[in-house]
C-alpha cells in the first residue's frame, strides 16, 4: 500500500508508538505473552512519518519489517518497554499507546529452566506491572517536558463503549481508541473496526477497513488538539 495523499500536519512533531505485546519471563526458555502482532502500531508509524511527524517506535515482539523512517526501539519485558517509553516521551509532542502490555508478571523470574518432576507443577505466583499509560497520564500533573497529546488503545469486550469511556478517564489519556475483539476482529489481522473516544469530545466510529484508516483517524484528531 503507498501511503500518499496525507496532509503533512504532523511535521515538525515528535511522536512515540509503542507496538505489539509484552513477554513476561518465567525462565530463561519460556514468557507469558499475548496475540498481539504489532500491526496497528506499525500503520500507525508508517502514517505518521507519511504526514511529516519524527517517529519512534518501542517495539515489543513485533515480526514485521521496520516502518521507513522510523527509529526502531526493541524491548521484551513491560520493564524494558516502560523504560523506553518513559525514556522517549518527555521530548515527544504525542504518545500513542497501542502496545499490549502485560497486567502481570511472574513474581519471580527463575535463573534456570523449570524441570518437570514427578509431582503436580508448582504454580506461577502473578504480581502486577506498572501501568505506563496511567503514568504518562499522571505525568501532566507534574512539571514539564510531557507530551501534549496521550493516545491510549483498549481491546474490550461486553459493554465495550461504557468501559472505553470508564478506562479513558481512569488513564487520564486525550484519545482512546476501543477495538472489539472477537472472531475475525483485530489481532493479526490486516483490518480493523474501532470507536476512538475523545476526552471533552464525541466519539470518532472508524468503519471496518485497513489499520491505516484508524491511524489516519487517530492523526486528524492528534493534529487538531495539537493546533
Ligand atoms: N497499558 C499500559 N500499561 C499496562 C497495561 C496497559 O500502558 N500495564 C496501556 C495499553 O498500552 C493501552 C491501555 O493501557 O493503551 C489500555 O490497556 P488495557 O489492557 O485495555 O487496560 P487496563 O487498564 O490494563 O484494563 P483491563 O486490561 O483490566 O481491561
Ligand atoms: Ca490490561
Amino acid at each position: 500500500r503507498v501511503l500518499r495523499g496525507r496532509p503533512r500536519d504532523l511535521a515538525g512533531r515528535k511522536v512515540v508508538i509503542s507496538a505489539g505485546g509484552t513477554r513476561e519471563p518465567i525462565d530463561p526458555v519460556r514468557y507469558i505473552g499475548n496475540r498481539s502482532s504489532g500491526l496497528q502500531g506499525y500503520a500507525l508509524a508508517r502514517t505518521a512519518v507519511a504526514r511529516g511527524a519524527e517517529v519512534t517506535v518501542v517495539a515489543a515482539n513485533v515480526a514485521l519489517p521496520d516502518p521507513a523512517g522510523a527509529t526502531v526501539v526493541r524491548v521484551e519485558s513491560t520493564a524494558e518497554l516502560r523504560d523506553a517509553v518513559l525514556t522517549a516521551a518527555p521530548g515527544a509532542d504525542v504518545v500513542v499507546m497501542a502496545a499490549a502490555v502485560a497486567d502481570f508478571r511472574p513474581a519471580v523470574r527463575h535463573d534456570s529452566k523449570i524441570k518437570k518432576t514427578d509431582g503436580e507443577p508448582e504454580a506461577i505466583a502473578l504480581v502486577k506491572n506498572p501501568d505506563v499509560l496511567a503514568e504518562l497520564g499522571q505525568s501532566r500533573g507534574a512539571r514539564g517536558p510531557y507530551p501534549e497529546v496521550i493516545v491510549g488503545f483498549a481491546a474490550e469486550t461486553d459493554d465495550v463503549l461504557a468501559n472505553g469511556q470508564a478506562k479513558l478517564a481512569r488513564k487520564g489519556c486525550d484519545l482512546l481508541v476501543v477495538n472489539e475483539v472477537g472472531p475475525g476482529l483485530a489481532f493479526g489481522t490486516p483490518d480493523n473496526a474501532a470507536v476512538v473516544l475523545v476526552a471533552g469530545g464525541e466519539p470518532v466510529e472508524v468503519p471496518r477497513g485497513p489499520k491505516e484508516d484508524v491511524a489516519d483517524v487517530v492523526w486528524d484528531l492528534v493534529a487538531s488538539r495539537l493546533a
